[in-house]
């Protein structure tokens, strides 16, 4: 084969970003967004890497961070020849939304794909995708210096979730499906910076960090229970908890408090930050609706939904 795919998901925290770093557990859900990559066979080298409508970006002969990172993800066995990569990402950079996860994964998936011929044995599968994660494990060192890995799991595998840096993903099953507004500050993230600043404040007065993270610890043991016996209100509240713990972290900013304050105002059940904070998104919970004979009605959650985005709409034009 000349060229194969791959594709990952986007992902939101939903709880525990930045505790889940000191080892504590955190909640993550994959989106139907994400990234795919075609991996193209060339008769010469270097590899080469192109993101998006951009041009060549990445070539896996440079030394440069980028280039290691690149490489790093061709490592496949057997050896793949030299290729071009065009890779495309349908979330916003930066955002907190898990886009350079997915972008690695995706990546991966097609050098893998590619070395196997585009076939593979189902028992091979889990042994694939281990590979894949520890290269993009990698791939996200060189970015964000000390990645939990929850990242790319989620864009390995979507669905939500409960991860830990020791256990990994344990899935959970959502007695109701959760629905969520993704709002953006606009304003792109650095994860590193924030994971840096909380490690710096941990370096200082470790007992005054440990007392958040441990916050946040029993926050997301109540928020797997909430998701489980489908109590959207608990969710809620715990979402703003863990959003207040976060701001006395540091790794909120006042756009940040109000587009959750908005959210909150427009209905949304609760509302954080997600991923590293600084900038990037925030994630609203929208109010369940059932009908009378219990079936969830679509129409009026949507409705409840466009209040929030609206509200968003209405800062953003000021
Ligand atoms: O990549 P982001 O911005 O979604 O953040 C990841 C979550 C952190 O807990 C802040 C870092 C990590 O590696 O877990």
């Amino acid at each position: 084969q000349a060229s194969t795919e791959g594709a990952a998901s986007g992902k939101v925290i939903l709880f525990g970003e930045h505790a889940v770093v000191y080892g504590s557990p955190a909640i993550a859900a994959g989106l139907d967004r994400g990234a795919r990559a075609v991996v193209t066979r060339q008769p010469s080298g270097p590899s080469t890497l192109r993101l998006g409508d951009g041009t060549v970006v990445a070539d896996a002969s440079s030394a440069s961070d980028l280039g290691r990172a690149f490489s790093a993800l061709l490592e496949v066995a057997p050896a793949i020849p030299p290729v071009h990569v065009e890779a495309r990402c349908d979330l916003p950079p930066g955002g907190g939304l898990g886009s350079s996860a997915a972008l690695a994964v995706s990546i991966a998936r097609a050098a893998e794909a590619l070395a196997r011929s585009g076939e593979t044995r189902p028992e091979e599968d889990a042994a694939i995708e281990a590979r894949v994660l520890a290269r993009a494990a990698a791939w996200e060192r060189i970015f964000h210096g000390n990645p939990s890995g929850i990242d790319a799991t989620a864009a390995a595998q979507g669905g939500i979730f409960r991860f830990t840096r020791a256990e990994g993903a344990r899935p959970i099953t959502p007695r109701h499906d959760l629905v969520l507004c993704v709002g953006s500050t606009g304003h792109p993230s650095s994860t590193r910076t924030t994971v840096e600043l909380i490690a710096s404040q941990h370096a200082k007065d470790p007992v005054l960090v440990k007392r958040s993270i441990d916050a946040i610890t029993s926050i997301v043991g109540n928020a797997v229970l909430a998701i489980e016996a489908g109590d959207m209100r608990a969710l809620g509240d715990l979402m703003n908890m863990n959003q207040l713990v976060l701001s006395g972290l540091f790794v909120s900013t006042s756009e940040l408090e109000e587009l959750c304050a908005l959210a909150r105002s427009a209905g949304a059940l609760g509302a954080k930050l997600t991923g590293g904070g600084g900038g990037g998104c925030v994630i609203a919970l929208v109010p369940p609706s059932f009908r009378s004979d219990g079936t969830r009605d679509e129409a009026r959650e949507a409705e409840s939904a466009a209040r929030i985005l609206d509200a968003w709409r209405g800062a953003e034009s000021h």
